[in-house]
């Protein structure tokens, strides 16, 4: 399998959900979120020390969390948004890196499938972001939130991570966006603002990003039905 680089952002705070250490340290059932992240790329990528982005006052406690799960990792310090966060990852990063995955800390619950699938997309056309058709119909408001439009929604994927791309396409992009003062909420957006081709790659929907509290629950019951709901 190629070798690729990791990108964990984990510098949120997490207020959607409210707790009160910050979201990549909160427990599920019993164990860091991050910690289930990691051990999940562990099995992904076996050997990989991904970069991982913590908000720089929490560093210790990141670095005692890393130490106490003995899951191999590199805390650097994020940025106050989530793309400040990854740009900071990326500048890490050795030049001479093919490719590198981005994802959220926050989800915990990722297979190894959708992301080899998203790699071997990359490597063929520079960017991939895995994503899951909508099943809602996804509404337009307009500034009084009134319907403004209703897309076809056999247009519409939902976003999710890893986002998977050739270290330079990557680059060029976080450069440019930066310098023009645009901020995104997600990586493969920025690639695609430069002009670049993103493949999107079909995940699963168990692949969710722990936001609020529900989500804690739902992700506790996902584990489980795994078997994985261990300390
Ligand atoms: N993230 C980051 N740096 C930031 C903001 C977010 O590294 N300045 C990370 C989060 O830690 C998370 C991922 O980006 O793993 C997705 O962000 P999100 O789910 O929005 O997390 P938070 O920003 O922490 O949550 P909230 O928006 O509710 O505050
Ligand atoms: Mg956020």
């Amino acid at each position: 399998m190629t070798e690729f680089a990791w990108i964990l952002p984990a510098a949120g705070m997490g207020a959607r959900l409210r707790a009160d250490l910050p979201k990549a340290l909160v427990p599920l059932c019993g164990t860091p979120i991050l910690v289930h992240t990691l051990r999940r790329i562990a099995r992904i990528s076996p050997g990989a020390v991904p970069v991982v982005l913590v908000p720089p006052e929490h560093h210790a406690a990141f670095a005692r969390v890393c130490a106490t799960y003995e899951t191999p990792c590199r805390l650097l310090h994020g940025g106050a948004e989530r793309q400040d966060s990854v740009r900071a990852g990326l500048e890490a990063l050795p030049s001479d890196t093919g490719i590198v995955a981005i994802h959220d800390a926050a989800r915990c619950l990722i297979r190894p499938e959708p992301v080899l699938a998203a790699v071997a997309a990359a490597e063929a056309c520079g960017a991939a972001t895995v994503a899951v058709p909508v099943v809602d119909t996804i509404l337009v408001a307009d500034a009084e939130e009134y319907l403004e439009s209703t897309p076809d929604r056999r247009t519409l994927w939902a976003c999710q991570t890893p986002q998977v791309f050739q270290y330079e396409v990557i680059m060029a992009a976080h450069r440019s966006a930066r310098a023009e003062g645009f901020l995104g909420t997600d990586d493969a957006s920025l690639v695609r603002r430069a002009g670049g081709r993103v493949k999107l790659v079909a995940g699963d929907s168990s692949n969710i990003k722990i936001t609020r509290p529900a989500d804690l629950r739902m992700a506790e019951a996902l584990l489980a039905e795994e078997d994985s709901c261990t300390g």
